[in-house]
């Protein structure tokens, strides 16, 4: 049985592909999550349909359902993801479309870690996102890596300590809005 002290961490990268740098930061932090955590990293961002504003109710298909239930059901939350073509990924992009008028981000404490090769962008336009759908970002929910893949090892590792120290201090700064 669950302790009703345990808390929701619900995690999204921003990128489908095998190997992902930002699946490998979400899985750090997992590591790093204490007992009373539920720590889930979401698996079914490629079975999200393209937002359609037409079916946007409350009778959704499945997996937009479920992405707004675990939303709304999550202590917290964490998006992690690259930049493409210096702008936010699409699938994720499209994901969040979907969260506009269910109102499951409202008030919910967010972090948001952008892990690319510049990556400025993406983090700038999804603050705005992120700001429109009230989630709660604040300063030290908020964290920009530059040139991931040269701060971690062939088997996912992160090998620049600095960037593990802020990771870290971003998943405590939102662990402690939780507790
Ligand atoms: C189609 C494509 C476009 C990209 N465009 C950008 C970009 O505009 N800015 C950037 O910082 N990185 C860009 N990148 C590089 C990604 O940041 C890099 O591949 C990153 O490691 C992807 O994240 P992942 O390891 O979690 O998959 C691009 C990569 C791809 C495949």
């Amino acid at each position: 049985m669950q302790s009703s002290n345990l808390k929701r961490v619900f995690a999204i990268s921003g990128s489908l592909r095998s190997g992902s740098s930002n699946h490998n930061i979400l899985n750090f932090l997992k590591r790093l999550a204490p007992p009373d955590i539920a720590f889930t990293i979401y698996d079914r961002l490629a079975d999200i349909p393209p937002f359609d504003p037409g079916n946007d109710t409350d009778w959704v298909n499945e997996p937009v359902f479920e992405l707004r239930s675990s939303i709304k059901h999550a202590s917290a939350i964490i998006i992690c993801t690259p930049e493409y073509a210096y702008g936010v990924p699409g699938q994720l992009k499209n994901a969040l479309d979907w969260t506009v008028s269910s109102g499951s981000f409202s008030g919910k404490p967010t972090a948001l870690i952008t892990a690319s090769t510049g990556g400025e962008n993406a983090h700038e336009a999804l603050l705005k996102t992120l700001g429109a759908i009230d989630a709660s970002v604040t300063d030290d929910t908020k964290l920009l890596v530059s040139f991931i893949r040269s701060k971690m090892d062939s088997e996912g590792n992160i090998i620049d300590e600095a960037t593990a120290d802020s990771l870290k201090a971003v998943f405590n700064a939102l662990l402690k809005t939780i507790q």
